[in-house]
């Protein structure tokens, strides 16, 4: 999607005339909205470093820098690929599940002593084919969308930042501005990290889409008021039976929606699903550090970024990074696959 009218992806190969071995290239979303910074490195280390610390994170594009960062190390140090970098990829974070689709891809290929090209092409092939996925259930989305109003609330950075490009949750979005409709959005704004009125709003601002940031605790009184048309939100790992791990505060939008009887979508491709995890139970949950919670950054006037606290120093913090909803609460599952919804009237 665009960056000041121009196409960017989240991570991708940057390939330079001057030397055969590709570089891994991806947007450091940390630094986000107030600095747009790409990052490139010829070092896996550093590609599984951008996963752990949320320069690349959101659930489709930490599998495709996965993909880019194993390639690398297949390219780079082929006889630690089993014994060091697998294993190190596979641990960078624990609940989004498209991580360890594209370590599987991955190594299968490895393990079939695929010639390098072929290597580098697959990893390639594997962020392209989540880039049609995603655009291809936009357009599943934007047809449920496609009534009343239009004024949809999403959750966390399920954008283009967070899946290559286009995005989950935002791809109806971006398919009905596309197609010059007039889409609104609701932003929460998602704490502790703010990746809605960080990254969400910045994605649609660049896109032209109309939005609001709100405090996450002002959902449900929006949808009171009768100001929420649909909610949105992706997804970081679908259990077998229909429940969904997303962004902690999913869980509690969702029965807000089914108090107010609003449509709950939930938008992911097929490597989102885990047929290993029979019920949302079996997901790991990723606690994070708590000085999320207890500190806050931004910038000030004059451009220069600051980390402050905004807690007691005597207070500790839980920090769940995701919750799980039950499919009950949820009105349709929207993959590039099609539409998976509890009651097909609704
Ligand atoms: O911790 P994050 O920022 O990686 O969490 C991201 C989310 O929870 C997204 O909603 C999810 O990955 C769906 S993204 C397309």
């Amino acid at each position: 999607m665009r960056v000041g009218g121009k196409s960017f992806r989240s991570a991708n190969w940057f390939v330079d005339a001057g030397d055969s071995t590709p570089a891994v290239q991806w947007i450091d979303q940390r630094l986000l909205p107030h600095r747009f910074e790409q990052r490139i490195s010829r070092k896996p280390e550093d590609v599984a470093l951008a996963i752990e610390s949320m320069q690349v994170r959101g659930a489709p594009a930490i599998g495709g820098a996965a993909a880019y960062g194993l390639a690398l190390a297949y390219l780079t140090d082929k006889n630690r690929f089993f014994t060091h970098w697998l294993p190190r990829f596979r641990a960078t974070r624990p609940t989004a599940v498209n991580l360890f689709h594209a370590c599987d891809a991955i190594q299968a290929l490895a393990e079939q002593g695929v010639t390098d090209a072929d290597m580098q092409a697959a990893a390639q092939s594997y962020s392209d084919t989540e880039v049609a996925a995603n655009a291809c259930m936009g357009e599943h989305l934007a047809e449920r969308l496609a009534v009343g109003e239009r004024r949809i609330l999403t959750h966390c950075n399920a954008g283009w930042l967070a899946a290559v490009d286009w995005g989950t949750a935002t791809s109806g979005i971006y398919k009905l501005a596309h197609a010059g409709e007039s889409p609104f959005v609701w932003v929460d704004e998602t704490r502790p990290r703010l990746q809605g009125a960080r990254l969400t709003a910045w994605e649609l601002g660049q896109e032209g889409v109309k939005h609001c940031i709100q405090a996450d605790s002002a959902a449900a009184w929006m949808m009171s008021q009768g100001k929420v048309d649909a909610i949105v939100t992706g997804a970081d790992r679908i259990a077998a039976n229909g429940d969904v791990a997303n962004k902690i505060g999913t869980y509690m939008l969702s029965l807000a929606a089914r108090e107010h009887g609003i449509p709950f979508y939930v938008a992911a491709p097929s490597s989102t699903f885990d047929a290993n995890c029979a019920t949302g139970a079996a997901i790991p949950v990723e606690e994070r550090d708590a000085d999320e919670v207890l500190m806050m950054d931004g910038v000030d006037e004059a451009g220069d970024s600051h980390l402050i606290r905004i807690a007691s120093p005597n207070s500790s913090a839980g920090n769940p990074a995701f919750d799980v909803t039950p499919y009950a609460n949820i009105t349709a599952i929207i993959s590039e696959q099609g539409v998976w919804a509890r009651n097909p009237n609704t």
